[in-house]
């Protein structure tokens, strides 16, 4: 079979349905557990083949995301060469569409992206467990955008365990257009949960199930996160206000929130709503996404 000359790949919004938070650890990082899915809100991800590694970022977040070094793509292209021994280059064009430094995952699901789609114009055949840990070194948030399909997150983020398909859930994501880093969040947690919820052993049955046991839980990091940009508190209530919101709460390390709807026009009338009210905030009605890739074609 002919090697592609270029692959695309999407590389959809993680949104932490919840997030507790455990001790720190020796090498600085916190244990924590969560619930990731995502959102079918994605960033675009074209690979070519080329003599070097190159990154252009396009879309409508590209001025806030530097193409340099310390791009997590990158860095993650740069690692998975070294590993499979590529003299080989790609140039790597994304379209970002997800904002930045926002608790979506943006920057690791894109480096999860590149990976793939490296694999893939590669041919380096590599298992989804392998790009996983090779995702690692690039922070603890890329080994779950792999597969991009709901998940129960452990250790620093790093270990996965995939979970049966969820409900049919509606999301609005809502982000004030503050940027928040991770590192400064985690320096300002206080209160923590701590670890122990236990795992759903059975798919929710809907998605009235689904956010009954969320009502149990929490973001351990909203309470930082406001602390850092008061804004997410406003978010907060707005979408709070909004009819027939099932739950609302703050993804990742923020300051992107979320409120989960039972269907699509409930979610799309909300969105009309909350833009009317605040047009300068980045808004968006999205359902849960496929996973990247079908559990049954996992290598
Ligand atoms: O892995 P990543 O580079 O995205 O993490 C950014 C920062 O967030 C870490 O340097 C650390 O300060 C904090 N963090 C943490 N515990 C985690 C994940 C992130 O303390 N589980």
């Amino acid at each position: 079979m002919t090697p592609d000359a270029r692959v695309i790949e999407t590389a959809p919004a993680k949104v932490n349905l919840f997030l507790h938070v455990g001790d720190r650890r020796t090498d600085g990082y916190h244990d924590l557990e969560s619930l990731a899915v995502f959102a079918d809100c994605a960033d675009t991800i074209l690979i070519e083949r080329g003599d070097a590694l190159s990154l252009t970022v396009a879309g409508p977040f590209a001025a806030a995301l530097p193409a340099d070094e310390n791009n997590l793509g990158l860095l993650a292209a740069r690692r998975l060469a070294s590993h499979a021994g590529v003299r080989a280059g790609a140039r790597i064009t994304l379209a970002k569409k997800i904002p930045v430094a926002a608790g979506l995952g943006g920057g690791s699901a894109d480096a999860a992206a590149v990976l793939r789609g490296l694999n893939r114009l590669w041919s380096l055949g590599l298992s989804h467990d392998e790009l996983r840990e090779i995702a690692a070194c690039a922070g603890a948030d890329v080994p779950v955008c792999i597969d991009s399909g709901p998940a129960w997150m452990e250790g620093r983020g790093e270990r996965v365990a995939s979970l049966p398909s969820l409900p049919e859930s509606w999301l609005l994501l809502v982000n004030p257009g503050v940027p928040v880093r991770t590192s400064e969040v985690f320096a300002k947690l206080r209160r923590r949960s701590g670890l122990g919820v236990e795992r759903p052993a059975a798919a929710f049955e809907d998605v009235h199930a689904l956010t009954w046991f969320l009502r149990s839980t929490a973001n351990d990091l909203e309470d930082p996160a406001k602390n850092i940009a008061p804004e997410i508190g406003e978010v907060l209530e707005e979408i709070g206000k909004l009819p027939k919101t099932l739950l609302t709460r703050m993804s990742g390390s923020g300051a992107t929130c979320f409120a989960i709807f039972a269907n699509h026009d409930d979610t799309c009338s909300a969105l009309a709503s909350l833009q009317l009210r605040r047009p300068a905030w980045w808004c968006t009605a999205c359902g849960l996404a496929p996973r990247a890739i079908a559990p049954s074609q996992l290598r």
